[in-house]
This record gives C-alpha cells, sequence and structure tokens, in this order.
C-alpha cells in the first residue's frame, strides 16, 4: 500500500481501463493494423507518429520518444500525480477505492500550506501595488524600465517593489490578520534582537529590491526573489527554505515553461530570473532558472516530467561553463538529451535579447552543440592536442560520457568525429573507449562484489556446498544495446525471431533484460500485474528510454554486433583463465591447443 491504495485495487483499475478510449478523448486516433496513430499531444507535429498499441495497452511516440502507460499518459497530459490518476481512473471504471481519513497530522498540513499560499499571494499582491501604483514603487519601476521591461511584462511575471521601509510589508499583512510569528515562518518578516513593549516585534525581510514572484506550475506564488537596484551585495536575496519551498525542488519560470516545454519539445535552461523572463518575453516559453544554484537532480526530475531534451543557455563566463558542465552531467545521467548554446557577443541570455533582438535565438539554437561537442571543445581548449598521450587523456576523458550513448550509431559518430579531430583510426578511437569502458567497473564497488562472489562458498545446514553466483559486471555499452534491442522487439515484433536465430537468450547480460526477452520470445504479456517489481521497472527504463528508433534495421544489427563482441570476449577470457591453470600445471601441449583456439575466436569474433 505505498501509495495508500492497496495494489491489487491500482491492478483493477489498470485492467478496466482502455488505453485506446482514454486517449481517444485527448486527440484523434486512426486505427492502423495492430496499433492506433494520431498527432502527439506532447510535441508539436504535422504527420502522426503518436501510436498506441492496445495489445501491450501502451503508447509511445516515435516523434519525441514519449511513452508509458495509461497512468503515465494522464500523468503527463493532466500533470496529476500517480495518485490523483488513479483515484481519476477508478471513478471512470466504477472501482471504488477506500476513502482516505486524512490523519489529523495531514489536515494540519494542508491547512498549514493553504495558509501559507494566502499569505504568498497577499504579499505578491502587495509588492506589485507599490511597484505599479505607489510613489515610493517609482525607483523599482525605472530600474525595470530600464531594463527593458514594460508595465505588461511587469504585471504578467508578476514582478514588485518592496520599499525601503521596515515596516510595508509587515503592516500590510497584519492588517489581513496575519500574525508576527507566521511571517516570520514564512521568510517574509524577520525577528528583531530586542522585543520591543508589545511582545515580538518583525520587520520586512525584503526592503528596497525588485522583487520576482516565484511560482509552481499550480501558478501559485510560493517564494521571492528580491533584487538590488545597484551594485551592493548581495545581488539577490531569495525566501529561505522551509516546509513548503525548497529551491533546489523548483525551477524559475516553471509556471509558464510546464506548457511552453511541451510546445517546444525541450526545456530550455538558463542562469538567472532575467534570463527566464528575457527568453520568455521573447516567445520561448520553455525557458526556466535553476535559481541561482546548481541544479540538483530533483530539479531535473521535475524537467524529466515535461521533456527529454534540455538546451543549456548558461552565462558565457567561465562559471557558467562549468556550471553547464555540472548541469549536463545531471541532466544526461537523468536521461535528458543535452545541448550546449552560446550568446556571441553578451555575457547571458538578457543581454543577447537585448542587443541583437529576439529574432536571433533562432540561430543560436540552430547552433547547438551536443554535450559531448561542447565538452571536447572545453577539454582541448579549442586547440586540438599534438602529442598521443594527450590524445589518449582527452578521449579518457570523454569517455565516460559517449559509453552513455544509447544508440551505437550516434555513439560511433562521436567516436568518428573523435578520430577526425584528433587524426587518429578510427579503430584506434573505438579501442581506448573500450579499454576504458572495461577499465571502469574494476575500480568500482560492484565487480568487487562479483570478485568476493566467485570466491566465496556457501555451506548450508545440509553440508552442500554452493557457490554464490556473481551478479556480472555489465559494461555500459552492453547495456545500452540491450536495452534497445529488447526496445526494438517491444516495438517491432518480428526483430524477436531475427534475434532468436542469431543469439541464445544468455546473450542478454543483465538479468531481468533476459527476463523480458525470454517472456518475449514465448508470447507471454508484459502488461500484468504479476511482473516483478524489477521486470517492471526495467522495462518502464526500456519504454520512455529516448532512443532514435528512424534506422531500426542498423540500430538491429549494430546492437546484435555488439552483443556478439561481447560474448566473444566473454569466451575468450574464460579461454585465456584456462590456459593460464594450463601452463601452471605443466600442460604445455593442451596450453597450445588452447592458444589455438584462442587465436580462431579472435580472428572470427567481429
Ligand atoms: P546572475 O548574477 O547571473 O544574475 O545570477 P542575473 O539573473 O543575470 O541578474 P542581472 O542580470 O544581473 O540582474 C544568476 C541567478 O543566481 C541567483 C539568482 O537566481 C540569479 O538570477 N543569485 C545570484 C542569487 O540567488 N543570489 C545572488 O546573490 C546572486
Ligand atoms: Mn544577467
Amino acid at each position: 500500500m505505498e501509495y495508500g491504495i492497496p495494489e491489487d485495487l491500482i491492478e483493477e483499475v489498470r485492467l478496466r481501463t482502455d488505453i485506446v478510449e482514454i486517449i481517444s478523448e485527448y486527440l484523434p486516433l486512426q486505427r492502423k493494423g495492430k496499433n492506433y496513430l494520431g498527432l502527439c499531444p506532447f510535441h508539436t507535429e504535422k504527420t502522426p507518429s503518436f501510436t498506441v498499441t492496445p495489445e501491450k495497452q501502451i503508447f509511445y511516440c516515435f516523434g519525441c520518444h514519449t511513452g508509458g502507460n495509461v497512468f503515465s499518459f494522464l500523468m503527463k497530459r493532466e500533470n496529476w500525480t500517480f495518485i490523483e490518476t488513479v483515484r481519476h481512473l477508478a471513478q471512470r471504471s466504477g472501482v471504488s477505492l477506500p476513502e482516505r481519513e486524512l490523519s489529523a497530522g495531514e489536515r494540519k498540513k494542508r491547512e498549514r500550506r493553504r495558509r501559507w499560499e494566502e499569505i504568498h499571494e497577499w504579499t505578491a499582491a502587495y509588492f506589485q501595488e507599490v511597484l505599479l501604483e505607489k510613489a515610493e514603487g517609482e525607483a523599482g519601476r525605472n530600474y525595470l524600465l530600464s531594463r527593458g521591461l514594460d508595465e505588461q511584462a511587469m504585471r504578467a511575471f508578476r514582478l514588485g517593489y518592496a520599499p525601503a521601509r521596515w515596516d510595508g510589508l509587515v503592516k500590510t499583512l497584519s492588517a489581513r490578520g496575519v500574525s508576527s510569528s507566521e511571517m516570520v515562518e514564512a521568510g517574509l518578516g524577520l525577528e528583531t534582537d530586542h522585543s520591543g513593549v508589545q511582545g515580538v516585534r518583525v520587520y520586512d525581510r525584503f526592503r528596497n529590491r525588485v522583487i520576482f514572484s516565484i511560482l509552481d506550475s499550480g501558478q501559485r506564488v510560493i517564494a521571492f526573489g528580491g533584487r538590488v537596484l545597484d551594485d551592493s551585495l548581495p545581488k539577490y536575496l531569495n525566501s529561505p527554505e522551509t516546509e513548503f519551498f525548497s529551491k533546489g525542488h523548483h525551477l524559475y519560470g516553471m509556471n509558464r515553461a510546464h506548457q511552453g516545454i511541451r510546445e517546444r519539445g525541450y526545456a530550455l535552461l538558463v542562469e538567472g530570473y532575467m534570463d527566464v523572463i528575457a527568453m520568455q518575453k521573447a516567445g520561448y516559453a520553455n525557458a526556466v532558472a535553476s535559481l541561482g544554484t546548481a541544479l540538483t537532480k530533483d530539479q531535473a526530475k521535475l524537467l524529466r516530467r515535461y521533456t527529454t531534451k534540455v538546451m543549456i543557455g548558461y552565462d558565457a563566463d567561465a562559471a557558467g561553463v562549468q556550471a553547464s558542465l555540472r548541469a549536463g552531467e545531471i541532466l544526461r545521467n537523468a536521461g535528458f538529451s543535452v545541448y550546449i548554446l552560446s550568446w556571441p557577443d553578451a555575457k547571458d541570455p538578457d543581454e543577447f535579447v537585448r542587443k541583437q533582438g529576439s529574432e536571433k535565438i533562432r540561430q543560436v539554437i540552430d547552433a547547438a552543440r551536443t554535450f559531448i561537442e561542447f565538452k571536447y571543445s572545453i577539454l582541448s581548449g579549442d586547440s586540438v592536442p599534438h602529442t598521443i598521450p594527450e590524445k589518449a587523456e582527452l578521449i579518457a576523458k570523454l569517455a565516460p560520457d559517449i559509453i552513455k550513448v544509447v544508440s551505437p550509431v550516434e555513439r560511433e559518430g562521436y567516436e568518428r568525429f573523435l578520430s577526425l579531430e584528433l587524426g587518429l583510426t578510427l579503430e584506434a578511437v573505438q579501442s581506448e573507449i573500450l579499454r576504458q569502458e572495461q577499465k571502469k567497473p574494476k575500480n568500482g564497488r560492484e565487480n568487487e562484489n562479483s570478485r568476493l562472489g566467485q570466491d566465496i562458498s556457501v555451506k548450508n545446514r545440509d553440508n552442500i556446498i554452493r557457490y554464490v553466483q556473481p551478479e556480472p559486471v555489465v559494461p555500459m555499452g552492453i547495456y545500452r544495446a540491450e536495452m534497445v534491442l529488447l526496445r526494438l522487439m517491444l516495438e517491432y515484433p518480428p526483430f524477436v525471431s531475427r534475434f532468436e536465430k542469431l543469439l541464445t537468450a544468455q546473450a542478454f547480460k543483465v538479468m531481468e533484460h533476459q527476463e523480458i526477452y525470454r517472456r518475449l520470445k514465448s508470447g507471454d504479456s508484459l502488461s500484468q500485474a504479476d511482473l516483478p517489481e524489477n521486470i517492471q521497472g526495467k522495462l518502464a527504463a526500456i519504454m520512455v528510454d529516448e532512443i532514435e528508433l528512424t534506422h531500426p534495421e542498423q540500430l538491429f544489427e549494430d546492437s546484435v554486433r555488439r552483443l556478439k563482441a561481447g560474448q566473444t570476449e566473454e569466451d575468450i577470457a574464460e579461454l585465456q583463465e584456462r590456459l593460464i591453470m594450463l601452463e601452471k600445471s605443466g600442460d604445455l601441449a593442451g596450453a597450445m591447443v588452447l592458444l589455438r583456439e584462442i587465436g580462431e575466436r579472435l580472428r572470427r569474433g567481429e
């Protein structure tokens, strides 16, 4: 009962719901063979590439690679949580769920949250009123005007001004019945050290600053950032971390961007408040900023609800470059494809738009570099290394990123790019990367465990010795190839029998992958509730992973070759181990025979 709803009821809802019927309410679907086709609701397209497969009760878009089941469709489309989605579908399909009583604690929390929202709303309205209507807001007005924002923009982005007074907001809020301690809790008021005659005294946290209201996707004000009007420090003051607001969990601009990202098909990640406003004003409603912190995993997760593609358009300075590398890393690990933008002759997107005009943004976007290209240019300092060790080092540094590339075709593209750039043969680059790939887990815990596993023999009560089977360490390239193959088989069933003719189930090194393949082969359903959780997880990962499926044939062949190569390597490693044993035991004739076999296999492999 992880979600407060029993699993079997969730399953019942799933069984009683037809994905085609649900999705048809959002877009017209046309039957095509076993599938239904339509225009994807998650990105703009002219020819339909959005597929619904009733048999598997899943959907998938070949254009933007969004996919999942009926729950994930509604969660994405309606921006509902899982639990909200289940409740909605339960009601539709007539499954009655137990009305969960809120606990006293939960009820209290919900009330606190409502109060909190109300206080923030009043505060935003107050700051805006000062900015737009009061004499003491003039300084703020002029400042924002000087930065190219007119009154309409000030309203649209809920900008405001905190006057140079100690009690502007405090007075306003207390007139509405907000207590001093509530103001302090919301991070809007600060306590004076000495308590005055009337007990606790609070004064305004934000003073003499232009105010940026931070809204969540539900358009609720949840925090503020305030900027000084001159060069004094700190430049920005933000709401503190509290029960309902944490910087690392939100992105500035999200209130518009959740729509904008869907429309454009990607998120535009920038550094600052002003950058978001400049970009959104210029028609890029998909712009968000990470509120001055390094991008967090939670923020990546938040974006992942809307897209799998991010363009990073951070500041042009050295700090911006470092931040791009870090954010790119986090995003790639979260499964995004990442591109990096550069703003010619400007320090940030805001300045770029002001200097060059919004029409020029298009060119910047078109000139986006992939994360790996960007990292290459940073590592090489825009000059190709001369010596061989330098070249090898550069490849070694980029290898972890290249290893993560899902598509073998794309991966080879990067390998070719490096071979051209560095003046090395493709084979040399590939084998260096492969060397890094195989080296990597050896330093990790994973491999230690598996080595241990090989040595440990466990004696159980019946005195039977069992060898603990080690979890094989699977190189990333093979892991990816397995995912690609399974995805292909899920999308195009004929690949199953083709694979069957080429390799056995053992070719899959990831146990869950092997199991999924077995089920595919035997025609077992994969949409059943009785699928073990780990299989379900892997299956979902495979279905939602961004894989470029435009050349399935090529992809299939490349991936099969990769698994075969892996298997050959494994066989050879085993033979080599035996060879050492034979040599040690003095059986040189046997060793010679083995040696010949190894040579033979090496020649055959590839
Ligand atoms: P920047 O210094 O790049 O500010 O910080 P900016 O947004 O470009 O502002 P302008 O153009 O000088 O007016 C980027 C972001 O880092 C956070 C803010 O969210 C800011 O938008 N930041 C910066 C802080 O939270 N506190 C600071 O003191 C500075
Ligand atoms: Mn700026």
